[in-house]
């Protein structure tokens, strides 16, 4: 796509651990395929936490208001206790933009599906408290929110794409246990689902779903579910889909700034070794460029690493690899 008219403008947080090293990979490779950003850099993660206080201020939000995209390798650090950074940086970046879909394609050589995770909601809202704290006696409680319209949205987005995919939409949920989120989950699915009559549905539970995951991943074209599930079950789907080096993921807002990050995290024991595998990086970027409308360039990323078997390496050895290719 000739991109000499536009450029785009992309706030980038290389965070926490090996962040910095797959986002440097994953802007090289954009770079080589033609598209120019204009690029933001964005110091924050744990490093940044421990030296000045700052997680992430609203103004700075406000500023990404204003951007097409955020570019984001991962957060999180060992020398910062766990949450501050996880739920100050990620979630506040996902909440206040109201990043309302998590996508997370999987694709191999045997399956193609992806997961559409409720992004707002659910157990990931910090609804909850103690109560006599740190006596024998305490006690902790965490909810789960499930709004109607934060459901509907999420899966009205999930039955828009299996339009344009293979036509068929699994709900993934806990409806046997989770009687009150799940039948809201339920009923809001089968209510969309009537308004798509081409489409074909399914129901799994969610621990159902983490066995077909294992023994028959190409069932599924693209799985509906809440937060905490999809957070889970994306795990195990990168495990079965090349291992999560190559999960890539697109926190969205349809027609609004949008977030694409690794679905990996900051993997701080390998950091500064060249043995993070930078591929979701560059995936996620290409996520980021069909954002941005740069479709040509992003499926020319995408088969630049379709061979994952063939990308091996260090991280700029496989940067260098897929830039090769393209
Ligand atoms: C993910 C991550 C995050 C999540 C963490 C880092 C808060 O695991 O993006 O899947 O739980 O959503
Ligand atoms: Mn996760």
């Amino acid at each position: 796509m000739n991109n000499e008219q536009s450029t785009h403008k992309v706030g980038v947080v290389g965070g926490d651990g090996i962040g910095p090293e797959v986002v440097a990979e994953g802007l090289k490779v954009i770079a080589a395929a033609g598209v120019q950003l204009d690029l933001t850099r964005y110091d924050l993660g744990g490093a940044r936490y421990l030296r000045d206080g700052v997680v992430l201020d609203d103004g700075t939000i406000d500023e990404w208001r204003g951007l097409d995209a955020l570019y984001l390798g991962a957060v999180g650090s060992p020398d910062v206790p766990a949450g501050i950074i996880e739920r100050g940086l990620l979630l506040k970046m996902r909440f206040d933009l109201d990043l309302y879909i998590n996508q997370r394609p999987f694709v191999t050589d045997s399956h193609d599906f992806v997961v559409i995770r409720e992004n707002t909601e659910g157990a990931y809202v910090g609804e909850g408290g103690f109560l006599r704290r740190f006596t024998p006696h305490e006690v902790a409680t965490q909810g789960s929110v499930n709004t109607r319209h934060g459901v509907e949205r999420c899966i009205r987005y999930a039955f828009d794409l299996a339009k344009i995919r293979r036509s068929h939409v699994t709900l993934v949920h806990k409806t046997n246990v989770l009687t009150f989120a799940g039948d809201l989950w339920e009923r809001a699915f089968n209510e969309v689902a009537a308004d798509y009559p081409d489409i074909d549905t399914a129901y799994n539970h969610v621990d159902a779903c983490c066995i077909h995951l294992v023994e028959d991943p190409s069932r599924y074209d693209v799985i509906v579910t809440d937060n905490l599930f999809g957070d889970i079950i994306t795990d195990l789907a990168g495990a079965v889909s090349g291992g999560i080096g190559f999960a890539s993921s697109a926190n969205l807002h349809p027609g609004a700034v949008s977030m694409f990050e690794p679905v990996h995290g900051s993997a701080p024991d390998i950091v500064g070794t060249g043995r993070a595998n930078p591929t979701a990086a560059v995936l996620s970027g290409a996520l980021m460029l069909d954002h941005l409308g740069e479709f040509e360039a992003a499926d020319r990323i995408r088969v630049a690493c379709s061979d994952p078997d063939s990308l091996t390496g260090t991280t700029t050895e496989i940067g260098d690899l897929i830039v090769g290719r393209l």
